[in-house]
């Protein structure tokens, strides 16, 4: 029997230690293995963690010191239903990282072995999160766990008044399926996708969470396989929104939902002030189209308000302004820029971008390319949805990219729709017969690296090209 929602205690993810700081860098050391853990009352579910937590541990870094990791592949040699061997490539998502160092898929560790990662952390303070990016098995190895947060922290962030502390809370949002074992049970339908009927934040099923009458800021992520969620507070109050994947928007904008998809990230700020001692508030999910229902899948988690108050109102206000001088929200096209359009479709059961897919790039000998900017070239993407009855996340590596207009194609006529994110973005939700414009520059880093569909399952099946940035790249 499934956990009722609401009757898990909330928990954050630990926080990773440097096993070295030397100068400017920090040093992790970071082993996935199998592990047992308990998520469902009453069972032991097999997971495998990065140093044996499900999610990962968050790691924290202030902008411009560097991180080493060595990621150690200690996980079984086989998946113990699914029969692969696990091989892995970790990605820093929403980082600029050297292509070596992107977990670019075919890059892969078997088990038994290990490989070093460098990460620059010079980009605006963000929400990033790590997960794993193996070649055809990213959906199966990110549900098993292989996934967790990674937060850069600069000068900008720490001289707003905004929640800091134990109030800037994770919320790693995941659905998951369980066998009448207690394991996770990874069923892809029929390539579309994997939709749980559980819902999980930091791995606890629909947990409460106690607050205080204060405002929080939450850092919302989906690492879902396929899942995407339309959020909002059962109190009809809305969500401030701070930042989106790449870090503070110019200023808060409150909506009274928003969407994410899979790999997106949005900080929100929720005060719960104004509420009652003892009340609780219900963060829903209002099943947007494309996602199979079941009967608890419309809520994520609770919130309770405190009885008792620690006196602790510092660092409790929403400025006005955020970040005014983010650069990629300063770009605007001109007429010389070079403009592509960038299709996802399926194909013969298998999903495309631009009518091909990865196994195309592998037998070119990764010679093929969606597109090859140069370094610090702007360019005008339109992303169309030509799928038809789907929606796509599409998440292009190495940059963020502003969103210029979202459009509907109805019965072939162009229809504005609700342009939302207005904020730097590395992940774009490409709804149902849509058309989104994005202009971004590449840099700062040369070389290849990868965009796919990050409906995992779609992504291993086998929705994912490259770019090459410049020339003389990996
Ligand atoms: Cu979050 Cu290429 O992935
Ligand atoms: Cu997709």
């Amino acid at each position: 029997a499934l956990p009722a929602p609401f009757t898990a205690p909330f928990a954050v993810p630990p926080t990773a230690k440097p096993v070295r700081i030397a100068g400017n860098t920090d040093f992790y050391s970071m082993t996935m293995r199998e592990q047992s853990t308990q998520i469902i009352p009453g069972f032991r579910t097999r997971i495998w963690g990065y140093n044996g937590s499900f999610p990962g541990p968050t790691i924290d870094v202030q902008q411009g010191r560097e991180v080493y990791a060595r990621h150690i592949n200690q996980l079984p040699a086989t998946h113990a239903h699914l029969g692969y061997t696990p091989t892995t490539s970790v990605h820093l998502h929403g980082s600029a990282s050297l292509p070596q160092f992107d977990g670019y898929a075919n890059d892969i560790t078997r088990p038994g072995a290990w490989k070093d990662y460098r990460y620059p952390n010079i980009q605006d303070g963000r929400t990033l999160w790590y997960h794993d990016h193996g070649v055809h098995h990213t959906a199966p190895n990110v549900y098993m766990g292989l996934a967790g947060m990674y937060r850069v922290f600069d000068p900008l962030g720490r001289s707003l008044p905004l929640p800091q502390g134990i109030y800037d809370v994770p919320l790693i949002i995941s659905d998951a399926l369980f066998d009448t074992e207690g394991q996770l049970l990874f069923d892809d339908g029929d390539q579309s996708g994997l939709f749980g009927d559980v819902i999980l934040v930091n791995g606890r099923p629909w947990p409460l969470m106690k607050v205080q009458p204060r405002k929080y800021r939450f850092r919302l992520l989906n690492a879902s396989v396929s899942r995407s969620y339309r959020l909002r507070l059962d109190s009809g109050e809305p969500l401030v929104v701070i930042a989106t994947d790449g870090g503070f928007t110019d200023h808060p904008k409150s909506v009274d939902s928003l969407i994410l998809s899979g790999g997106e990230r949005y900080e929100v700020i929720i005060d719960f002030a104004k509420y009652r001692r003892g009340e609780r508030i219900v963060l829903e999910n209002v099943n947007p189209r494309n996602n199979v229902r079941y009967t608890h899948t419309d809520k994520i988690m609770a919130f309770e308000v405190a009885r008792s108050v620690k006196r602790a109102n510092t660092n409790n206000s929403i400025p006005d302004v955020l970040n005014p001088d983010c650069a990629v929200m300063a770009l605007e096209p001109t007429p010389e820029m070079t403009r592509r359009t960038i299709s996802l479709d399926r194909q013969g059961g298998e999903w495309t971008i631009n009518e091909l897919t990865w196994q195309d790039v592998v037998d070119t000998q990764f010679t093929q390319v969606l597109a090859n900017p140069g370094l610090n070239d702007v360019e005008v993407w339109e992303i169309q949805n030509d799928s038809g009855g789907w929606h796509h996340p599409l998440h292009i590596h190495l940059v963020d990219v502003k969103v210029l207009s979202r459009e509907i194609d109805i019965d072939g006529v162009l229809v504005p729709a609700e342009h939302y994110e207005e904020g730097p973005k590395d992940v774009i939700h490409i709804g149902e017969n849509e058309r989104v414009r994005v202009i971004t520059k590449f840099g700062p880093q040369v070389g290849r690296y990868m965009v796919h569909c990050h409906n995992l399952v779609h992504e291993d099946h086998d929705m994912m090209g490259q770019i090459e940035v410049g020339t003389g790249g990996a």
